[in-house]
């Protein structure tokens, strides 16, 4: 018997890293997806090779946190791995989702965070959530309308809200540059405990995507393009900017309501918001780096058949 599912990729639009801390944060899917099929078999194998927790973390802790001793998957994918889109949570999200036949949305997004964190250490839900349900999502401290699900780790309570993003243009930019999220986080939490600007960074940040939520709502592209600077200027003082971020935030700019990194940083990715996608795309192709105009609101967790 095989149990197909299949997840998307996402950028995160407003609030990396401060997410992490409670403060809120807005992510949308993209049309990039990750399957995974499960078929029982005696030894679990990836694509053929038998596991390893050292090179399949994400597998290996998605097999063990839904009690699946004896299967093995296949996994094929179109998000670009290390890139900050999201292809470890799709991964995660689709392994579950294969696995856990039976679950909800609410408990494929619980148990794929529990991945996340085993596999990587600190994290915040907001990947895994964001995979699940698909188009976009608000994460806040407080439950408000539109709430999804709930996500609770320690003293931090993540509520996940359907959000609403109107037809935007947005264009990544890839540094080509994989930087692990786990060590940047962590990074980010040694500043956080000791200087009160980064301490005042993460507070900023969260109102920040606390405003563009209030903007996506009436579409308002200006003011969500000058927040998305403020944005990438506080993530610059958390330490997670690059010079290969800043250079294709610079190529990017002329064409560009606002720009910012996108995920974890350290190389990864940046998002432009722009009516010129073409434009920005050739900008960032001039500088040597590889471009993708995207297409927001991407279908959440699919159960691709039932065996
Ligand atoms: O590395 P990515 O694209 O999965 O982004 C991680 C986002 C962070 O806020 C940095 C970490 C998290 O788990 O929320």
């Amino acid at each position: 018997m095989t149990y197909s599912a299949s997840a998307p990729g996402k950028v995160i639009l407003f609030g990396e890293h401060a997410v992490v801390f409670g403060e809120p944060a807005i992510a949308a899917a993209l049309d990039l997806r990750t399957r995974v099929d499960a078929t029982e078999s005696d030894t679990p194998r990836i694509n053929g090779v038998p596991l390893r927790q050292e090179t399949n973390p994400y597998p290996y802790h998605a097999l063990s946190v839904t009690g699946s001793r004896s299967m093995s998957l296949t996994i094929d994918s179109d998000v670009p791995p290390g890139a900050g889109l999201g292809s470890s949570a799709a991964l995660s999200v689709a392994a579950v989702g294969a696995l856990g036949k039976d679950y909800s949305d609410a408990e494929v997004a619980e148990s794929a965070f529990s991945v996340e964190l085993l596999a990587q250490g600190r994290a915040s839900p907001i990947d895994t959530s964001v995979s699940t349900h698909g188009r976009a999502i608000y994460v806040d401290r407080n439950g408000g309308s539109g709430l999804l699900w709930s996500v609770r780790r320690g003293d931090v309570t993540w509520h996940i809200h359907h959000v609403d993003v109107p037809a935007m243009d947005i264009v990544v930019g890839f540094t080509g540059i994989s930087a692990a999220t786990g060590p940047l986080v962590e990074n980010v939490r040694r500043l956080h405990s000791k200087y009160s600007t980064a301490r005042n960074a993460v507070v900023e940040i969260g109102t920040i995507a606390a405003e563009a939520r209030r903007r996506l709502s009436t579409g308002d592209v200006v003011g969500l393009g000058s927040l998305m600077d403020r944005n990438q200027k506080l993530l610059v003082t958390l330490g997670v900017s690059s010079r290969e971020i800043g250079s294709l935030i610079d190529a990017v700019r002329p064409y560009s309501y606002g720009a910012k990194l996108t995920g974890a940083g350290g190389g990864g990715s940046i998002i432009s918001l722009t009516d010129r996608p073409e434009r920005v795309a050739e900008a960032i192709a001039k500088r040597g780096f590889t471009p993708f105009i995207c297409k927001l609101g991407g279908e959440g967790l699919r159960r691709e058949n039932d065996g």
